[in-house]
């Protein structure tokens, strides 16, 4: 994973075009944002969300934040209340990212939303960031562009310094100026903090004309409670490391011995391709299920993407709180 030669993108037309071009292709370019630079992918191509998982050597799918050009490209993608609307308009661009319905249609990689109904989107206010989204006319998943558990980069260099031989590309854009991530609001209920940042809270109150809910904020620390609970669950019963289902058993294969499988997470033992699959996957096989009928888990392989694979099988496994 650490034999790509990756390139040093200048902030100008061809550059842009360069980095369009391989994010058009499925390739993984950081560019910056105001707020820190971003690993982007592609967020409609489940492989490319994939391999941002892989670069960043994560050990958990967290949903991830898709990056538009404007409003109009966000409501594509996200059901927008008068509420919603109303913070696009008073913050866009900039450092908010709002929790949103995902819509149906949106053509989003389940991966980017961890398989959850809602998507995190914001429309960023950096000149390069919006040229690019412009250039490649894709909506763009970007995490911050560092190695898991490492601080959020805030220039090319930082970038190059955790993520080098292991991207496509970076587009240097010199210094994010403001330095922390976006405030993240969820509004699938009463708006909710979710994150603060690059947006103080007392702004975005004054907008809405009301407190935000703060409890519970999410934080980076996979086994938070607020993560937790923003975690797609199947409804059906999930056993793992199965290598022989039992009879009426929905069976999850990984690799080449898992002949009969109702699905197969990656046949050839690819485990980006496996990640790639697995949300749409265990829908897939959720939406099969018949009532009482569960789903059986081939063993998937611990380590790269498989470590994050199984954090997340043992999340779907894990008894449920009543
Ligand atoms: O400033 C930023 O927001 C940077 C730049 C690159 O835009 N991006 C960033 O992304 O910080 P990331 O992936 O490191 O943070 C995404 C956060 C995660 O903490 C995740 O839990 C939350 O957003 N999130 C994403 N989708 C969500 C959803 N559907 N529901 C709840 N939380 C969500
Ligand atoms: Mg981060």
């Amino acid at each position: 994973m650490s034999d790509l030669h990756t390139e040093i993108l200048g902030p100008d037309q061809g550059g842009i075009a360069r980095a369009a071009g391989i994010l058009c292709r499925g390739g993984l370019v950081a560019f910056p944002t105001e707020t820190v630079y971003g690993l982007g992918a592609d967020a409609r191509d489940d492989r490319a969300v994939a391999g941002i998982f892989a670069a960043k050597n994560r050990p958990s799918f967290n949903p991830l934040i898709v990056h538009v050009p404007d409003l109009a490209a966000a409501e594509r993608i996200a059901v927008f209340s008068d509420t919603a609307r109303d913070l696009a308009q008073a913050f866009w661009p900039g450092a908010l990212t709002l929790v949103l319905p995902l819509r149906a249609d949106a053509g989003i990689a389940p991966l980017v939303s961890a398989g959850l109904d809602s998507i995190a989107i914001r429309v960023p206010a950096h000149p390069l960031a919006r040229d690019l989204l412009r250039a490649c006319g894709c909506p763009l998943a970007a995490p911050s562009a560092n190695p898991s558990g490492r601080v959020s980069p805030t220039r090319a260099n930082h970038v190059m310094a955790g993520l080098s031989g292991r991207i496509d590309a970076v587009l240097d854009g010199g210094a994010a100026d403001v330095g922390v991530e976006s405030t993240i609001i969820g509004l699938a209920g009463a708006p909710r903090l979710l994150r603060p940042g690059g947006v103080p809270v007392e702004a975005i109150e004054a907008c809405l004309g009301q407190p935000l809910n703060v409890d519970a904020p999410v934080t980076d620390t996979p086994n938070a409670p607020g993560q937790l609970e923003s975690h797609y669950a199947p409804g059906a019963g999930v056993r793992l490391n199965v290598t022989q289902p039992d009879a009426g058993e929905l069976w999850l294969g990984f690799g080449p011995d898992c002949a009969g499988a109702t699905r197969n997470l990656s046949p050839a033992g690819d485990l980006t391709e496996a990640a790639a699959n697995l949300f749409g996957m265990l829908r897939d096989l959720d939406d099969l299920a018949t009532a009482g009928q569960g789903i059986a888990v081939a063993p998937v392989p611990d380590h790269g993407l498989g470590r994050a694979i199984n954090d997340r099988l043992r999340r779907a496994a894990a008894p449920r709180p009543g």
